[in-house]
Formats: structure tokens, sequence, C-alpha cells
């Protein structure tokens, strides 16, 4: 089956999708971007992602493209004309193309927006969490403003290969202080030996993951304690459990990270259970 791409108007195949050499995405990482969840054709947090499109576009005062409900009619047509059922929908968006030049383009040059969708084997990524992930542990060194979603990821990309040619899932990012802040595409979080949920506050220093605000709600309704603090690897190692989460991944759980088992070095008990109930709070529509 052919993909299809949307691109600034137009449904065009995947393999001819592209954009102009000055567009401002592509010269200077100079957009934003968002990926949510497609479960069962329908879009996960669609809300939450696009409130969060238009915080970051609204911090480096780029337009959003159309407005929200015409966006939701591409995201779906997207889905719907590459027949995805389960995966992913991406979209970003760039200050538009303009001769290169640093500073901004003159005002109302159109943002650019390109919408893709591609599916994943949900079945594959349970069978990854049932066995857990390894990450290992690196400097954060990306910049101050990780809050906004930008195009912008080559640190993220740098960090990502070298967890692979360890052999593990994810990089854990450590500030100067020793403490992890988030991983390369994913919220990083550690259960304590008294179940408490630890994750490190929203400031700048990490992306507000919209799976871990839809987490927060999930554990409300639960019951389970949640602190927003940062955490050192080492505590990370003597925990009970740990786990990720992004939009694709949903709840990871984490079984080794530096070399060091957690916990029994099997996926924990209660980052299972908020994999397998993370769908009957999120918003799915
Ligand atoms: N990554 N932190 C970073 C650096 C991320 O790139 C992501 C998402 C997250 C989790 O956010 P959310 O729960 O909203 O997906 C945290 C996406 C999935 C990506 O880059 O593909």
């Amino acid at each position: 089956m052919s993909r299809v791409a949307y691109v600034n108007g137009s449904y065009v195949p995947h393999g001819e999708a592209a954009v102009h050499i000055e567009d401002r995405g592509y010269q200077f990482a100079d957009g934003v971007y968002e990926v949510c969840e497609v479960r069962g054709s329908r879009l996960v947090d669609e809300t939450r992602h696009v409130d969060r499109l238009e915080r970051s576009l609204k911090e480096l005062r780029i337009a959003m493209p159309m407005g929200r409900g015409p966006l939701g009619v591409v995201l779906r047509e997207t889905v719907r004309r590459n027949r995805v059922r389960n995966g992913l929908v991406y979209l970003q968006v760039t200050r538009g193309v303009a001769r290169r030049d640093h500073a901004f383009p003159k005002p109302g040059t159109p943002p650019a927006l390109v919408v893709t969708a591609k599916s994943i084997d949900f079945a594959k990524n349970d069978a990854t969490a049932a066995k857990g992930v390894k990450v290992i542990s690196l400097p954060d060194n990306r910049w101050e403003r990780v809050d906004i979603k930008s195009v912008g990821l080559l640190p993220n990309c740098l960090a990502k290969q070298a967890a692979r040619e360890a052999g593990a899932y994810e990089a854990w990012l450590v500030d100067d202080e020793g403490n992890v802040t988030e991983g390369s595409s994913t919220n990083a979080w550690i259960i304590t030996k008294d179940g408490v949920l630890v994750t490190r506050f929203a400031d700048n220093g990490i992306l507000k993951g919209i799976t871990r605000t839809t987490l927060f709600d999930l554990c409300k309704r639960e019951n389970i304690r949640i602190e927003e603090r940062p955490f050192t690897i080492a505590e990370a190692q003597n925990a009970k459990e740990a786990f990720l989460s992004s939009a694709t991944t949903i709840v990871m759980p984490i079984v080794e990270i530096d070399g060091r088992p957690v916990g029994n070095g099997m996926p924990g008990q209660i980052a299972t259970e908020l994999r397998s109930k993370f769908h009957e709070v999120a918003e799915i529509k």
C-alpha cells in the first residue's frame, strides 16, 4: 500500500513529498512537531497534543498554520489515506520558506505544515514491554528550552544512537547536578520502595510529555502518589521499578540502567499495570 503525506495543502505520494530547500525547518531547524498515537484509527490525546503544539509555536512566534478544527481534519485524513489502524501521526510546522537569513522572514510568510502517518505493530511493542528495556546514561548537552518541542534534535539523535550502539533502548540524560532530566525521546520515571512514582518537575529542562500528563490522571484515579522531583542514576538503579513514557511507547518498563538491574531485573508490577490501563483514561477520538 502506498503511503501519502500532507504537504502544505496537498496530499501527495510519500516518495514524492518534498519541501523547499529554503524551508526554515531544513535550513535552521526552525520549527516544531508533535507525535500523536493512533489506536483503532482514532487519535489519542489529540487535545493535549494540539495544546502543546500551540504553546511551542507561541514560544517561537510562529503562527498556527490553520485552525484546530481543520488541523484535526487533516490529521484524520492523513491517517485514513494511509490506512493506519494502529500507529502514529506526525505533524511538523516550520516558519516557512524564505531566502536564507537567520532573522525571521517578513511578516505574513506562511508557516509550512507537513503531516505523515505510519503503522506500528503494537503487539511487538507489548512483547518488548513484557521483557523490559535497558537504558544508559549520558550528559544532557541540549539547550535550555527543551520544553519547546523543536525539530532541532541533534543531541537527542546522538544520544539515541549511543544507546543503540550500547545495546540499549534509550539514553537517560543527566544534568550538571547529576540528576536525570529525561530520555532522548521519552520522559523518565522511577518508583520508590514505598510505591511512589517520581518524575522530574516539568520546567524548561524537560519536554512536558502528554503521556506523562495523562499518567498523572491515571495515578489520581488509582490513588498512586506522584512526586515531581529530580532523581539520580544511583537512586534509579536502587529503585523498586523504573520506566519511560512517550506517545509511541506508552509505559515501557526498564530492567537495567548502566548495566545494573533495576529491582529484580524484571518489568515492575506497577509500570506494567499503568501500561495496561493507560487508554482507559486517555482521550481517544
Ligand atoms: N517524543 N521527551 C522528549 C525529549 C520527547 O521527544 C518526547 C516525545 C517525550 C514524551 O512526550 P509525549 O509523551 O508527549 O510523547 C519526552 C516523540 C514521541 C518523538 O520524538 O518521536
